[in-house]
């Protein structure tokens, strides 16, 4: 039976048109499959989790309003995306122990010297050296524990999560050669080509981001028409004529490409084709309307949620009761393996 576990941190209240095109997009294909799959043959799993805890290790830190009300904002946010709790477990990382109590147990057979040599610590430890903490350098420990703890077969993320799926399975494998029984299994990456790594509108030399300090570099799922047009025509292009996908030589072009591609469901082939001899602004007028054909009833839906918070409430304590029974049944073997006396 196939497990899928993935999750987004609250580090922000909105979305990104990165997390919605490399995760989310994936997320809602899966739940499709799944409930397809449910129907004939029952026990198929799909977790998705706002993961709090993972928020903590941001360089800044969330007030206690921030992190509380980001939390709600990013359940509504996969809500109006399409995240249909009948057929999901949709809960919130923190309100399941587990989570800490399994990264503990990790904790102890990872190794101390890969997870210094991990990209994403080295990056962020690059800035502010002297106020790294231990739950940065332990962030893929809790990340492998999200997805083990379930023991999830399929991971759906962005191209940018690769080394800490690769990760988790070094885990699997440290954890079966330790206690030499084979209780986890070896979960796999699931990407879009076209969408695994979209970049900011302002560099497309690195990737969108919540972090980015230009609010111009990316598309939120919560901006209106006019800012989606106006922030793509700010974007940033080339002086060469016509509209071409070339990495390598025009970055900021090929990413408006991927993105006009995936929101239109138009191959990237064809797109050029149609825009080969347009300019720029013919071409960006086209992306921004892809754009705010995807973005736009979400928005509308966001709007909702947000003036019916109970609901999503109701729906993140629902699914932290399913994600528990779960996790403290998978819990209580993993620590009759190890010998931990429960
Ligand atoms: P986070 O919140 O940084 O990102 C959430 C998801 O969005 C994807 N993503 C992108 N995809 C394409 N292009 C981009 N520019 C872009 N920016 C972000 C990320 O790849 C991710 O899929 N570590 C995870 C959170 C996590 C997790 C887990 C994921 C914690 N535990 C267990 C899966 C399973 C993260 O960084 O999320």
């Amino acid at each position: 039976k196939v497990t899928v576990f993935s999750g987004m941190q609250p580090t922000s209240a909105a979305l990104h048109l990165g997390n919605y095109l490399g995760a989310m997009d994936n997320w809602l294909k899966i739940q499709d499959l799944i409930a397809k799959h449910n129907e004939v043959s029952p026990g198929h799993k799909l977790i998705f989790s706002i993961v709090d805890l993972h928020s903590l290790t941001a360089t800044k830190t969330l007030s206690p309003k921030e992190l509380h009300s980001n939390t709600l904002s990013v359940a509504i946010n996969y809500l109006a995306s399409g995240i249909d709790p009948q057929k999901v477990i949709l809960f919130n990382q923190s309100m399941v122990a587990a989570h800490s109590e399994l990264t503990w147990i990790f904790n102890c057979i990872a190794s101390f010297s890969k997870l210094s040599t991990m990209v994403q610590f080295k990056e962020k430890s690059k800035s502010n050296s002297q106020s790294i903490s231990n739950g940065l350098l332990s962030y893929p420990v809790l990340m492998a524990a999200d997805i083990l703890l379930y023991r999830a077969t399929h991971v759906p993320v962005g191209d940018d999560q690769t080394q800490h799926i690769e990760f988790t399975r070094e885990i699997v494998n440290s954890f079966h050669h330790t206690y030499k029984k084979k209780y986890f299994p070896l979960p796999t990456i699931i990407s879009s080509e076209t969408s695994k790594r979209i970049m900011s509108l302002q560099d497309g030399r690195v990737k969108m981001s919540k972090s980015d300090p230009s609010d111009l570099s990316r598309i939120s799922l919560t901006d209106t028409d006019e800012m989606i047009q106006m922030k793509i025509k700010k974007s940033k292009t080339d002086s060469i004529i016509g509209i071409s996908y070339d990495i390598q030589n025009r970055p900021d072009i090929s990413n408006l490409l991927s993105i006009a591609s995936v929101t239109s469901g138009v191959s990237i082939a064809d797109l050029e084709k149609e825009f080969k001899d347009k300019q720029n602004s013919h071409f960006k007028d086209f992306v921004s309307q892809s754009i705010i054909s995807k973005v736009k009833p979400i928005r509308e839906k966001i709007n909702y949620y947000q003036a019916n918070e109970k609901i999503v409430r109701d729906i993140l304590l629902e699914g932290s009761d399913k994600a528990n029974q779960i996790a403290i049944n998978n819990l209580k073997q993993i620590k009759d393996i190890i010998g931990l006396y429960h």
